[in-house]
């Protein structure tokens, strides 16, 4: 069971490394085990029997202990056509190669895994933007093309990778400031 690195540590506050490809059975395998937390984390029962386990819906390498550009993305994002959808990527070296300028927020704050304590307060990120990366599930290169509740989560992995936490973005000042134009998730 992976063990998730909090943010007292400094480790998570490095930039993460490149990772070769093709991808090493090592790294997979990482990215295998990180999914399958995320799937634990999400699983009402297990996290009764383990109550240090939170729900998440993303997770980076840095947060389980490796200093890699790699993150797993899960979570359930139904549409009227597909009520079962799940929205799930294993990204290797993600990249943002467009980003707009319009921003969005989650009206409730953000969270993650290796943040015990609460900071209120919005964090506005791009609406939409344009990952370039190589995704292990397709085991392919793609271009992802997220807008709202998928490009906040998208931007929070990837600011891991750089050693940024969600908390950083916050105004100190004014953490409830509004952005004009700004779209509430
Ligand atoms: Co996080």
């Amino acid at each position: 069971m992976l063990k998730i690195t909090k943010d007292t540590n400094p480790k998570l506050r490095e930039k993460c490394k490149e990772v070769p490809l093709p991808l090493s059975e090592e790294n997979h395998q990482f990215l295998v085990e990180m999914m399958d937390y995320l799937h634990l984390s999400q699983d009402p029962e297990y996290r009764e029997k383990h109550p240090s386990v939170r729900e998440g819906v993303g997770l980076a390498a840095p947060q389980a202990g490796k200093n890699l550009r790699m993150l797993v993305i899960s979570y359930f994002n139904p549409t009227e056509e597909e009520p079962e959808r799940v929205t799930e990527y294993a990204l290797v070296n993600p990249k943002i190669v467009v980003n707009s300028i319009k921003k969005t927020y989650l009206e409730g704050g953000e969270g993650c895994l290796s943040v015990d304590e609460e900071h209120r307060g919005y964090v506005y990120r791009d609406f939409k933007i344009v990952v370039k990366a190589y995704n292990d599930l397709t085991g392919k290169e793609e271009h992802i093309t997220a807008r709202g509740y998928d490009a906040i989560v998208l931007q929070h992995e990837i600011d891991h990778l750089d050693g940024i936490l969600f908390y950083d973005r916050i105004d100190k000042n004014d953490p409830f400031k509004i952005i004009e134009g700004a779209v509430r998730v």
